[in-house]
């Protein structure tokens, strides 16, 4: 018998394996938002002071869906000595607001984003309220917005002044012509750093979400969303949103939002069905790294497999970088891009969310599309009915597969990143009855679109 058996076995092992990704463009799951990152912490302004052709070349590969990664997401920083420096003196007073018109070069950029981009999430996200509302009356190193649970203090309660402060936020975006998309009102409210941060648990956000709401609303700003809270990590953000919906406010929030250096995106928050975004996340340590397959938790793959992750496992929405680009630094990788006054130099961290940020536009559907062979998969439906594909290869041998279900169309485009290439458009490939083969070498991703 085995004698028999055994030579038909090998025979069948050695055929190529039949991998095939079976997708199903009938069984949807999140809407996308979008990619994004940040030009906080004054990169904004030094972006706004470069000089062209480089500051044109910097936001065509941030944001041009034509030559770029196509990011649509715009995660500004309302900083604590920006529209309302000077402390009314106590919380019930009239406050003085003033307004610049530049806040730091993040109306240009807004701006620009919005204008010539067609970016139009722009969430507007507060570290901290300002000291002098807050417990230590310091806009750094922590402390709580005074009034919330059990933090009180001699000037008052705040919780309005900070609503209506982050109301006027808005007002002044729109009166530079920037419509401002979400609002949040915590960043990492678990810690306390050295720079603006300020505290709070669930109950205390739910406090704060229910005023913003409110006010938001009366000043006539119904479709401006709140997000919260964007903690340092996944299952920190699930325990605070889990209160804000114990105490009964979940359901003013507009989005979901955590970073990902504490706990990197998991298991789907099933306690809402509010769209999740990952708002922050790089590796901080890591010297500025290019490259696709090494480089660690730089690595153009790591990232790539992070953001498919996200979407595919975590149910993301939108999935954001630290910061999109910065003056060259040869010791960090905390952003994608980093110019000189001569050159651009793009991470293919870069490149990766390209694939996602070019061919998952936003209102896009995630399709089902299980993986084979090994492979990471992912695959959307975009709003105008066209599919995209993802495919990875974490493995080092090349893997031949089999698509089917890529719907209508007679060819797609293999689009290639890998160490030597950044997001290279290749030779169309036949499709017949939605089907059709290619191959991706190791350590590499490829997408598929309609071509
Ligand atoms: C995006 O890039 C394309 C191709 O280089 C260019 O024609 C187009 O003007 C760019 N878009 C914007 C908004 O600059
Ligand atoms: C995924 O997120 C969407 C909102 O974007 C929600 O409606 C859905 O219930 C979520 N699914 C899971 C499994 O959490």
């Amino acid at each position: 018998m085995t004698l028999v058996v055994l030579p038909l076995v090998l025979a069948r092992n050695l055929q190529p394996r039949a991998n095939t990704i079976t997708l199903d463009a009938s069984t949807t799951y999140q809407k996308i938002i979008g990619f994004g990152a940040s030009e906080a912490f004054g990169h904004s302004n030094q972006f706004q002071n470069l000089a062209d052709p480089i500051r044109r070349q910097v936001l065509d590969i941030l944001f041009n869906k034509t030559s770029g990664a196509g990011l649509t997401i715009l995660r500004n920083v309302i900083t604590t000595g920006g529209i309302e420096p000077k402390s009314p003196g106590s919380a019930t007073n009239a406050p003085t607001y003033t307004w610049d018109g530049n806040d730091d070069g993040q109306i240009w950029l807004s701006e620009t984003a919005q204008n010539e981009y067609g970016v139009k999430t722009i969430y507007a996200n507060a570290w901290s309220a300002p000291a002098y509302m807050k417990t230590n009356n310091n806009a750094n190193n922590g402390g709580y917005l005074c009034g919330v649970s059990g933090q009180t203090c001699s000037s008052g309660n705040w919780i309005q002044a900070y609503a209506n402060y982050l109301t006027q936020y808005v007002k002044d975006y729109q009166s530079s012509g920037v419509a401002i998309s979400h609002v949040g009102f915590l960043n990492e409210a678990d810690a306390s750093f050295p720079y603006d941060s300020m505290r709070s648990d669930g109950t205390q956000a739910a406090e704060v979400i229910t005023a913003l709401r409110a006010t938001l609303d009366a000043a006539g700003f119904t479709s401006v969303l709140i997000n919260c809270c964007d903690f340092e990590g996944w299952s920190l953000s699930q325990t605070v949103l889990q209160q804000v919906k114990s105490a009964g406010a979940i359901d003013k929030l507009g989005g979901l939002t955590s970073h990902g250096y504490a706990g990197a995106p998991g298991a789907p928050f099933t306690f809402s069905n509010l769209p999740v975004w990952q708002t922050e996340w790089a590796d901080l340590s890591s010297a500025w790294v290019t490259s696709f397959s090494s480089g660690g938790t730089s690595s153009g793959l790591t990232w790539a497999q992070r953001i498919q992750s996200g979407v595919t496992t975590s149910n993301l929405s939108a999935f954001l970088y630290w910061i999109g680009a910065e003056p060259a630094a040869s010791s960090s990788s905390a952003m994608l891009v980093q110019w000189t006054s001569t050159s651009v130099s793009a991470s293919k961290r870069l490149w990766a969310f390209a694939h996602f940020a070019r061919f998952a536009r936003p209102g896009a559907l995630r399709i089902k599309s299980p993986s084979a062979g090994g492979l990471g998969v992912s695959a959307f439906k975009n709003t105008d009915g066209t599919l995209s594909l993802q495919v990875i290869n974490s493995g080092s041998s090349s893997v031949q597969f089999t698509v089917s279900g890529f719907g209508n169309v007679s060819q797609v485009q293999p689009v290639l990143t890998d160490d030597k290439n950044d997001f290279v458009f290749g030779s169309k490939i036949a499709v017949a009855s939605g089907s059709f083969s290619a191959t991706i070498a190791g350590m590499a991703m490829m997408s598929f679109i309609p071509g």
